[in-house]
C-alpha cells in the first residue's frame, strides 16, 4: 500500500489509504503498523474509504523523545482526520488499537459513527500487568526488539504462516516505538465505565483461542453495554484478522 505522511503533534505521521465508500480508520495493535490489515483490506475495498495509520512510532511513523500516553495517539488520529477533511468515521481497532480508539471515543464522542474493538478490552492493567511492561519496556532499552519478538510470536496465534508474518513485522519496529506503546499502555485508563454512554453501535469481534486478551474481555464489554453486538470467531487467536480474513471483513461491514 502506498504511504502518505502528515506533520501532527511534532510527529510524522504515516498513512495509506484505500477503497470507496464511509470513511473508516482501521487502527493496528502493538507491536506492529498497518499493514496488519493487509488481508482484510482488499476484501472492504467497494464498501469503505479506508485509512490505514501506522500509530506514533510504529512502521514508517516517528515518534517523540517525551513520554506519551495512549491519548496522545488519539489525538494524533484526529490530526489525521482534520487534514484529511472526514469528520465521523467509523473506527476498528485491533489490540493497542482498540486502546487508541476508545480514547478517541472518550476525547471525540462526535467524530465517531461506529466503533469495532477486534481482540481488546476496555480495563486497565492489573498492578502485576503493568510492573510487566515497565520490566518488557527495560529489556527491549537494554537488549532490542527481539525480547518482544520471542515472547508474543507464539501467543498471537497457533498458525504457523500468521507467526511468520507477525515476526516480520515486529521485527522491524523501532525499539523508541515498542518502549514508548508499553509505557502508555502500562498507564491508560479503566474505559470500561465509558462504553455504557455511547451513542453510536459498538461491535466487539474477538476470537475463543485469544491467548493474550480472553474473550471474556468482550464479554465484559457486552454486560457493560448491553446494546453492543458480539462477533466470535471460533479457532481464532490474537490475530483475527490474518488468521480469518474473510470473517473479519465480513464482521466489519457491519460498521456500514
Ligand atoms: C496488542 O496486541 O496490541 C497488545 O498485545 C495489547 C496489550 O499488550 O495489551
Amino acid at each position: 500500500m502506498e504511504m502518505n505522511s502528515i506533520k501532527v503533534n511534532g510527529i510524522h505521521l504515516a498513512y495509506a489509504r484505500r477503497g470507496r465508500g464511509a470513511p473508516l480508520l482501521l487502527v493496528h495493535g502493538f507491536p506492529l503498523d498497518h499493514t496488519s490489515w493487509s488481508q482484510v483490506a482488499p476484501l472492504l475495498e467497494n464498501d469503505f474509504d479506508m485509512i490505514l495509520p501506522d500509530l506514533r512510532g510504529f512502521g514508517e511513523s516517528t515518534t517523540s523523545n517525551s513520554p506519551y500516553r495512549i491519548s496522545d495517539m488519539a489525538d494524533d488520529l484526529a490530526g489525521l482526520l482534520d487534514h484529511l477533511g472526514i469528520r465521523k468515521p467509523a473506527m476498528a481497532g485491533h489490540s493497542m488499537g482498540g486502546y487508541v480508539s476508545l480514547a478517541f471515543a472518550k476525547k471525540y464522542p462526535q467524530r465517531v459513527s461506529g466503533l469495532a474493538l477486534v481482540s481488546s478490552q476496555a480495563t486497565a492493567d492489573a498492578p502485576e500487568r503493568r510492573d510487566g511492561r515497565y520490566k518488557t519496556a527495560q529489556d527491549v532499552a537494554e537488549k532490542g526488539v527481539s525480547v518482544v519478538v520471542e515472547t508474543m510470536t507464539s501467543r498471537l496465534s497457533a498458525n504457523a504462516n500468521v507467526q511468520a508474518s507477525v515476526r516480520d513485522v515486529m521485527k522491524r519496529q523501532k525499539p523508541s516505538a515498542v518502549i514508548g506503546a508499553l509505557k502508555a499502555m502500562a498507564e491508560r485508563e479503566d474505559l470500561l465505565p465509558l462504553l455504557s454512554s455511547f451513542l453510536f453501535p459498538l461491535l466487539l469481534i474477538h476470537g475463543d483461542q485469544d491467548e493474550l486478551i480472553p474473550f471474556a474481555r468482550s464479554k465484559e464489554m457486552k454486560a457493560a453495554l448491553p446494546a453492543s453486538q458480539i462477533v466470535v470467531l471460533r479457532g481464532a487467536g490474537h490475530m483475527p484478522m490474518m488468521e480469518f480474513a474473510e470473517e473479519t471483513a465480513n464482521a466489519l461491514k457491519l460498521l456500514r
